[in-house]
């Protein structure tokens, strides 16, 4: 384990939203041709390269999601998510994320800001640290790389030294 988690935790929770079950068949001119276990399976690959317990689920429904945003406060160090169309619509996953201390990265395939006006609203950017639209299946990527970056902020040195591996 890098940094981030202690005992028992994970250091990242990635969370799919609503409809990215159905990637790779779902509009895949919008979202691309990789399905989610294909995103999954890149982000696994990832996080072992970079020393990082990851855990990853998907849900459709609004209320299991909000449950799992709040057991992550125990349960993770940081946060990635794809709320999907939530994103545009759920105070209560807004709700959610704000009370969740650690490190909260928001990440779209599409980009949202090019697309209806409804999706340009975003009501969980606001309680995060950032946001990564419009690459794709590269968001997940580069968002698992911004909360890993975070925590390594958060954690300083320490964690530098441990990721470097043999400084006294
Ligand atoms: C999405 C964008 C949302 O507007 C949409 O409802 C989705 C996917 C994206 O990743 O581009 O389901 O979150």
């Amino acid at each position: 384990m890098a940094t981030g988690a202690t005992r028992g935790m994970v250091d990242v929770l990635v969370i799919f939203g609503p409809n990215l079950n159905m990637l790779g068949t779902r509009e895949p001119e919008i979202y691309g041709a990789d399905s989610m276990a294909d995103i999954m399976r890149a982000l696994s690959d990832q996080a072992a390269d970079l020393d990082r317990r990851i855990e990853m689920m998907q849900s459709n429904e609004e209320g299991v999601l909000v449950t799992a945003i709040q057991k992550a406060r125990g349960d993770a160090a940081a946060i990635l998510f794809n709320l999907a169309a939530y994103t545009h619509t759920s105070v209560a996953l807004r709700d959610a994320l704000a009370m969740f201390d650690g490190p909260k990265v928001e990440v779209h395939l599409s980009n949202n800001d090019r697309r209806e006006a409804f999706r340009q609203v975003s009501l969980t950017a606001a309680v995060s640290d950032g946001s990564i639209v419009g690459f794709g299946a590269d968001s997940f990527r580069l968002g698992l790389d911004a909360a890993h970056r975070l925590l390594l902020r958060r954690d300083g040195a320490g964690a530098m030294r441990q990721i470097r591996g043999g400084d006294p």
